[in-house]
């Protein structure tokens, strides 16, 4: 039997469900903050990756689908939506017309990781990016925005925030760090080592606990932020504070992309074991240009969903619609052909086979039907229908033309 790749789920019934639920309240949520759907493709030239997630990050480094297709370009599918966004941002000379430009978007992403609970090789987010605007304001407003879809899903979590500084601050406090790193660079750890010469601040966020210590001494960014930086993290931390929404800083997160400067941010949540991140984003000011866009400020961030689905607490099925059924097998054109108007205004079940009223009512309240609707033999000599609301439990007999 041929089955799934690794890492790779089919998402059906319950699971969709909880998909699908997700995606419009994230969406009524985008919207209400006045974002726009973009779709871009799954698949970009491996160089679009390169330049902005950055050659040193393992999502670059060891985890891209990357491949020579048909034509021999060298292509990818995409491990995150940021890139493709910022690519279509530009393509579309968006850059150009300037203003304010806000998008949503939601798909599978594919990173090839060592799958785990809650960490697979294609999972899918529901992403935010906004280009215009430098204002911190903005950083806030993001920020809020995934408390609110969190809240709306009723999933508790724990908010990150830290300052990643930008192109006054980051390469002196860069070579800080360097220094620090090579005091110690025989204690570390070889992913480490290899990092202080591709992207030393990516040792901060090292999951093995021995250089997690030795880090406790290294110098930290939030201490060396130039004017700018500082008040724009402060002026984060105020907006938070005045919304009620609560946060620790850790000025450890640096987040695995390369294109963050200033504002970085992560959601989790303890209730999913190791794998707890369920949102992450920041500000990328640099990017549109790097991608060869004219200077534009962007801020956005990401959710995983399949991470939220576990977590998301579900309304209460509602009865809606109807079920339609045969007690003979000479109504089942009938039935059909009422079904087909029906369909046309609301939710229809329809059985082709006739049955007991009894297995009817059974089959009615498996598919969370409003009502029961049965033709049989009287019914149809008399052209009614029998009709019972499954929430009133009232039932009764009416015209076919009245139904
Ligand atoms: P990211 O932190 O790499 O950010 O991913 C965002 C979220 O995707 C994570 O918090 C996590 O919930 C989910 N996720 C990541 N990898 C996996 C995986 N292997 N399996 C399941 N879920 C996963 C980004 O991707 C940035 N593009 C976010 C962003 C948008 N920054 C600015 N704009």
């Amino acid at each position: 039997m041929i089955k799934s790749l690794r890492g790779m789920n089919d998402i059906l019934r319950e699971d969709y469900e909880r998909f699908t639920y997700f995606i419009s309240l994230a969406t009524e949520v985008a919207q209400n903050y006045g974002f726009h759907f973009i779709e871009t493709p799954l698949l970009e030239e491996t160089a679009l990756f390169k330049r902005s997630v950055g050659e040193s990050s393992d999502i670059v480094g060891k985890e891209m689908y990357q491949f020579i297709d048909k034509g021999e370009n060298d292509v990818s599918l995409r491990p995150e939506g940021t890139a493709g966004v910022v690519r279509a941002f530009v393509e579309q000379k968006l850059d150009r017309a300037g203003g304010i430009h806000r998008f949503f978007y939601y798909g599978s992403m594919f990173r090839y990781e060592r799958p785990q609970k809650g960490r697979l090789r294609q999972f899918h987010q529901f992403g935010v990016e906004s280009f215009g605007v430098a204002s911190v304001y903005e950083d806030a407003t993001m920020i809020m925005m995934i408390a609110d879809i969190l809240k709306r899903c009723g999933i508790g979590y724990r908010l990150q925030i830290n300052s990643l500084g930008d192109q006054n601050c980051m390469p002196e406090y860069r070579n800080a760090l360097v220094s620090f790193i090579e005091s110690i660079e025989n204690k570390i750890c070889e992913d480490c080592q290899r990092r202080k010469s591709t992207n030393p601040i990516r040792v901060l966020d090292c999951k093995n606990e021995h250089c997690q210590s030795l880090y406790e001494n290294a110098p930290k960014l939030i201490n060396s932020l130039c004017k700018e930086c500082e008040s724009d993290f402060n002026k984060l931390k105020q907006i938070l504070n005045d919304n009620g929404v609560a946060f620790e800083i850790d000025t450890n997160l640096v987040r695995g992309l390369d294109y963050y400067s200033k504002t970085a941010f992560e959601f989790v949540s303890d209730n999913i074991g190791s794998q707890s991140a369920i949102a992450g984003g920041g500000r990328y000011d640099r990017l549109v240009e790097f991608l060869d866009g004219r200077p534009t400020p962007a801020v956005g961030f990401a959710m995983g969903i399949e991470r939220l689905m576990e977590l998301i607490v579900m309304p209460e099925i509602t009865r809606k619609g109807y079920y339609i059924g045969a007690m003979d097998t000479e109504a089942v054109d009938l039935v059909v052909q009422l079904t087909q108007i029906k369909r046309n205004k609301t939710k229809v079940t329809c059985d082709y086979k006739a049955k007991s009223l009894k297995n009817h009512l059974k089959a009615a309240d498996k598919v969370h039907a409003r009502f029961c609707c049965v033709i049989g033999e009287n019914e149809r000599n008399d052209n009614t229908i029998w009709v019972k609301d499954l929430e009133t439990k009232t039932e009764k007999v009416m015209k076919l033309k009245d139904f």
